[in-house]
């Protein structure tokens, strides 16, 4: 499995593999849910929910290629499908690995729960490595166990499992939306789901729905309907229902031991509706829905992610940098991988020049000298600009605990523990360009940037995979 890498790489891929919390290609911090050998039954074969793993070594390239359109795919489908990775170099893991069939990494499964709990099915994902159709595929297959009924089937609905609680959602849409199955997966056996679409001139017209979409819950037996009135996201629509019906705990909690039987289930109660609510809070802060049927699961293994430009990849999501009449101002802190695409590695953004610095965890960490001097000479040049209302590019400070920061540095071959390293680059033009002057002053920076300005001096060309191409996923987070 080493044949393809170098001594050296192999040599600091075992490096690498010492320190237990190193090895995981996916942090804690990550969307992505850790899974192993020990935890798959209960996490993944016993959900309710539908699920997709990614079988991983953490020093294979394609594995590391998928991690940012994987981790993009698991924000995406938080609240709605589980976003799974196991480390099959974990020696924990390679039995499981080896009876999951695994024979090369990355392996990608969606796993499906079926009428027997804990028996899902398991299918291989061929499809393309890129977020989008990832979340396509897996929105394809969320278990639907909501009920499309109509004015002729309103009644009979209703009479089944009479005093159990219901949701009826009414709809303009001929399609089941993936929140409203992943709410009825969430309830499933607390709370009936049904759905009528407006044409159900009946059944609107009973209800008093006037507007679409409608979420009614219906408590049960002679207590009147309860319409929902909140924000059309997962965390409300769920603490809603709650009110009649509690979602069920996924993970379900541990059957406890005889021993200390009270003990044990009220930790691991604690425990499952800790995990459940971080499941199920999921944010919500997208918009857009529609299955559309796109699932596209024909590409091959290593098919390259489609160069159709992304919406929204004009950096105006990004903080903005500094807008001060008087005294320079900090730079503004890429946080995130997003706000870091959005402002310097999307397909479309201009130029703009990342001050990779180390972690800056609170106001108290102190940072080397030369970021601070670096920093300090980059606000000073972006304030005289603005002093002069002269247009320039943003600048932006890159700490190495953004989630990509590493991903960044490998590809420029910035050593991780440096100091400070400038790097201007532009994004829709793929170069990059480093700074090597001496020392970080005022005016050696100044120069530099004026250099950039005027398109002077020799440029790189960004490494590929740097600067994402590939297609945005939809949303499917709307009723
Ligand atoms: C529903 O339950 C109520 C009370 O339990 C009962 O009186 C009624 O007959 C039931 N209706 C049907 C259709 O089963
Ligand atoms: C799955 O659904 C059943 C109802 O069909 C429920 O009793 C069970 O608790 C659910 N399991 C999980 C892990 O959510």
């Amino acid at each position: 499995m080493f044949a393809g890498l170098s001594w050296t790489a192999a040599a600091a891929a075992l490096l690498l593999a010492l320190p237990a919390s190193a090895d995981s290609l996916y942090t804690k911090s990550s969307p992505v849910l850790r899974v192993d050998a020990k935890n798959y039954d209960q996490l993944i074969a016993r959900s309710n929910h539908t699920s997709i793993i990614e079988f991983y070594a953490p020093w294979c390239g394609h594995c590391q290629n998928l991690k940012p359109a994987y981790e993009k795919a698991a924000r995406n489908l938080q609240g709605l499908a589980k976003v799974a990775a196991v480390n099959c170099d974990d020696e924990s893991n390679q039995a499981f690995c080896g009876s999951m069939g695994i024979q090369g990494f990355p392996s990608l499964k969606i796993v499906v729960p079926s009428k027997k709990a804990g028996r899902p099915s398991v299918e291989d994902y061929m499809g393309a490595r890129s977020a989008k159709a990832i979340v396509d595929a897996v929105v394809d297959r969320i278990p639907n166990h909501v009920k499309r009924i109509g004015d002729k089937s309103l009644d009979s609905w209703l009479k089944e499992g009479n005093s159990s609680a219901k949701a009826i959602l009414f709809t303009e849409k001929g399609t089941t939306s993936a929140l409203i199955r992943a709410l009825a997966v969430d309830f499933l056996g607390n709370i009936n789901f049904a759905q009528i679409r407006n044409k159900g001139k009946g059944a609107v017209s009973t209800f008093g729905v006037s507007s679409f979409p409608t979420l009614v819950l219906l408590p049960g037996g002679e207590q009147d309907a309860i319409v929902y009135n909140g924000e059309m996201k997962k965390g409300p629509i769920t603490e809603f229902l709650s009110q009649i019906a509690q979602p069920n705990p996924d993970p379900a909690p541990k059957k406890a031991k005889a021993s200390n039987k009270a003990k044990d289930e009220s930790k691991a109660k604690k425990k499952a509706s800790e995990d459940s609510a971080a499941y199920s809070s999921a944010s919500a802060s997208h918009l857009a829905d529609e299955v559309a049927g796109a699932t596209s699961i024909t590409l091959e293994e290593s098919s390259v992610p489609t160069e159709s430009p992304e919406p929204g990849a004009a950096p105006s999501d990004a903080p903005k940098p500094v807008d001060v009449p008087d005294a320079p101002e900090p730079l503004p802190t890429l946080e995130t991988s997003e706000q870091l695409r959005k402002a310097c590695l999307g397909p479309k953004t201009g130029t703009c020049i990342l001050a990779l610095v180390p972690a800056v965890k609170d106001s108290e960490t102190v940072l080397p000298e030369a970021a601070t001097v670096a920093l300090g000479s980059l606000s000073e040049v972006a304030h005289k600009h603005k002093q002069r209302h002269g247009h320039l590019f943003p600048f932006y400070a890159l700490p190495v605990d953004n989630a990509d920061a590493v991903r960044v540095r490998d590809a420029l071959s910035v050593n991780t523990d440096s100091d400070v390293e400038l790097i201007a680059l532009n994004g829709r033009r793929s170069w990059f360009r480093r700074y090597v002057g001496e020392g970080y002053g005022h005016e050696e920076v100044e120069k530099w940037v004026d250099a950039i300005r005027l398109g002077e001096g020799k440029k790189e060309k960004l490494p590929e995979g740097l600067v994402e191409t590939e297609e945005q996923p939809e949303t499917h987070d709307e009723l």
